[in-house]
């Protein structure tokens, strides 16, 4: 069977999003320059943020100022208050509000349950979990000051919030990141509960195996390739741009009554794919 083995190319409307101002944090590299360059594509202004790797971000900002569209690189660590709250006071003076925040900085730090260190585990759910908590809450203020303006979107606001498989998927090794994952989720869940009668959509998109920095070692030898594309009944690793996808799709008013869903966008990596033959 030939199949085309990438994301699609060249699908993204250049004027979804027009007019719409979007913050996507970790947006140096991964899912998160993808999103921030699929945004500035579909006609938003775009906040690049970045807590390290500034020519990477200045690069995202060039990519994106070639759509005509507006983008500013940002440095601020999502996990620390003081940072995230002049993050976006900064935005609102540059581009006058914030429509869009995809939360979307993460990072892993691995290791067997009892070597894992105490800043281990602090360090993800400090960065996974109270980064978009804090980022969620502060966009939120900017979101119910301002309220909708039926020229630009049909909400308030947006929040994506970038989760995982492991949200569901429990995954040995990796206990700080699973915990942050399912954190994630019930907060995605609560916020959304919370914020959809002032006309703001919280969803979360939960990526699979997704070709970035973050898991190399799963994807960057044809055995660990191999082995991977075991757990994708889709029989393709993501590509960034996959996720970028959903992201735009999720917050344009093509989808403004979806409220407190998980997309997830994994190539089936959560239908069990060990029964296909088992069970
Ligand atoms: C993790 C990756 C992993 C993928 C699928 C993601 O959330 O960050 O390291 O490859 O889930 O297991």
């Amino acid at each position: 069977m030939s199949v085309i083995q990438g994301a699609p190319r060249g699908v993204i409307p250049g004027h979804l999003l027009k007019g719409q101002k979007a913050l996507v944090t970790g947006a140096n590299s991964g899912i998160g320059k993808a999103t921030a360059i699929g945004l500035g594509r579909a006609g938003a202004d775009v906040v690049v943020n970045y807590v390290a790797g500034r020519g990477e971000a200045e690069q995202v900002v060039e990519e994106i100022s070639g759509f005509g569209v507006r983008a500013m690189a940002y440095e601020a660590d999502v996990s620390q208050e003081d940072q995230v709250v002049a993050m976006i006071e900064r935005m609102v003076q540059e581009f006058g509000t914030i429509d869009i925040l995809v939360a979307n900085a993460g990072l892993q730090r691995d290791a067997p349950f009892t070597e894992m260190t105490t800043a281990q585990w602090q360090k993800v759910l400090d960065v996974n979990l109270t980064g978009q908590f804090l980022c969620a809450r502060e966009a939120t203020k900017e979101f119910l000051r301002r309220g909708v303006v039926p020229e630009v979107s049909h909400a308030a606001g947006k929040i994506i919030c970038m989760s995982s498989v492991h949200q569901l998927i429990p995954w040995a090794g990796h206990v700080n990141y699973a915990a942050s994952k399912g954190g994630v989720q019930m907060m995605m869940e609560t916020l959304a509960q919370e914020l959809a009668p002032h006309r703001i959509r919280v969803n979360a998109i939960a990526p699979g195996a997704i070709r970035t920095p973050i898991n190399r070692s799963a994807w960057d030898t044809p055995d660990a390739e191999k082995d991977l594309l075991q757990l994708i009944p889709y029989r393709r690793v993501g590509d960034p741009e996959d996720i970028a996808h959903a992201v735009v799709g999720l917050a344009s008013d093509l989808m403004d009554y979806v409220v407190g869903t998980t997309l997830y966008v994994d190539g089936g990596m959560t239908l069990f794919p060990g029964f296909a033959t088992g069970g």
